[in-house]
């Protein structure tokens, strides 16, 4: 008798901690007698004849550690459904088609799609036209708001704080301010998180319009403290509120955010008369080993993806709510963003440290 077979793939942008949710499935259905396939390149893989490749016990030793995905990953390709700042589209019928039957004369029961906002918008479409389908959130930006904290934000926040440390330190001996332009376009959890463990004295956030007389006041006043040196975190998406968001095009087409620290660096400088540096972190927060962190929260989230599908409960993504890991309707997952609340807790704690955010 053959086994009863489930699929697997990453989608979207990488980042640390997709290796400990395949570990976790493929350890899991093998308690379970089941077979695991690892769909190559995102959704791609689904494509007519099936780019895949069997994930057993012996392919997933020794990955928990390894950044990335070992089954690739994409952003583009045939099961795009979402554009620019959002906009659902609906990938093709042939190709959800053709995606079904791949999947149906492999005999595969059902497919775990690990990947952020865009894919669990592919994955809902996958699973109205009958492809049964469970999610499992995952970004670095840590702004899904149908679970409280997705893998990768940690691994991302330690790269930012590393970062940080050493930018303390040279900002110190040359009396400078150093600028660290970080990632996260909508939300500013990266930057907010890593800035207060980094022991920024600014932080500029998406969430919070800033202004630059305001930043020069902050920095004045810390050197008026007889502290020289300063160190700035800027998300990418950050923009002055009179100004906008800065982007720059990209060789798919597609306007990409980045550049701001480079403007906040200069306006720094045109303010306050100070030798003022700009580094920008990029994917660097993408890559590397998994945190501790990460590492047992990719692996829970793989092992209840395993769990979901034996309950049968397609249509789910797998949530971390109240240091639980649950599950909720992949439709109340996607479209909905979760932003820092910027008269919440966390913005407090850091105005209370006297971190300015620059309004
Ligand atoms: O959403 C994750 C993210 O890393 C963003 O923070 C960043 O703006 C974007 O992806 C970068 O995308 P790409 O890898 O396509 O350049």
């Amino acid at each position: 008798m053959t086994k009863p077979r489930i699929g697997v793939l990453t989608s979207g942008g990488d980042c640390p901690g997709l290796n400990a949710v395949l570990r976790g499935v493929v350890l899991a259905a093998e308690k379970l007698g089941w077979e695991v396939l690892g769909f190559l390149d995102g959704f791609e893989g689904l494509l007519p004849p099936g780019n895949y490749i069997v994930l057993d016990r012996k392919r997933a030793a020794g990955i928990m550690p390894r950044g990335g995905t070992i089954i690739g990953t994409t952003n583009r390709g045939h099961f795009v459904a979402k554009v620019g700042a959002g906009d659902r589209v609906e990938v093709a019928e042939r190709v959800i088609a053709d995606a079904r039957n791949v999947l149906k004369g492999l005999g595969v029961d059902g497919l775990i799609i690990v990947g952020g906002d865009g894919s669990m918008t592919t994955a809902l479409q996958l699973q109205e036209a009958g492809i049964n389908c469970i999610g499992v959130p995952k970004t670095i930006d840590n702004d899904l708001e149908a679970t409280a904290m997705t893998f990768g934000f940690d691994s991302a926040v330690a790269t930012v704080m590393d970062a940080l440390d050493r930018l303390h330190t040279t900002a110190t001996s040359h009396k400078r301010v150093m600028v660290l332009e970080v990632m996260g376009r909508h939300a500013g959890w990266i930057a907010l998180h890593g800035g207060i463990a980094g022991g920024a004295h600014v932080i500029l956030i998406p969430e919070i319009p800033f202004d630059y007389e305001k930043i020069a006041a902050a920095l004045q006043a810390r050197a008026n403290r007889g502290n020289l040196s300063a160190i700035v975190v800027v998300a990418e998406g950050a923009r002055p509120r009179d100004g906008q968001v800065v982007v720059h095009p990209s060789a798919e087409g597609e306007d990409k955010f980045g550049g701001i620290g480079v403007v906040v660096a200069r306006e720094i400088a045109a303010r306050t008369g100070k030798e003022t540096r700009c580094t920008v972190l990029g994917h660097l927060q993408r890559g590397g080993a998994p945190t501790t962190l990460d590492r047992i929260l990719g692996t829970r989230f793989g092992v209840k993806a395993v769990k979901l599908i034996h309950e049968k409960q397609f249509g789910s993504m797998v949530s971390y709510q109240n240091y639980q890991v649950r599950h909720v309707p992949i439709a109340d997952a996607v479209n909905r963003l979760r932003l820092v609340p910027p008269g919440g807790e966390l913005v407090q704690t850091a105005r209370d440290v006297d971190i300015s955010f620059g309004d």
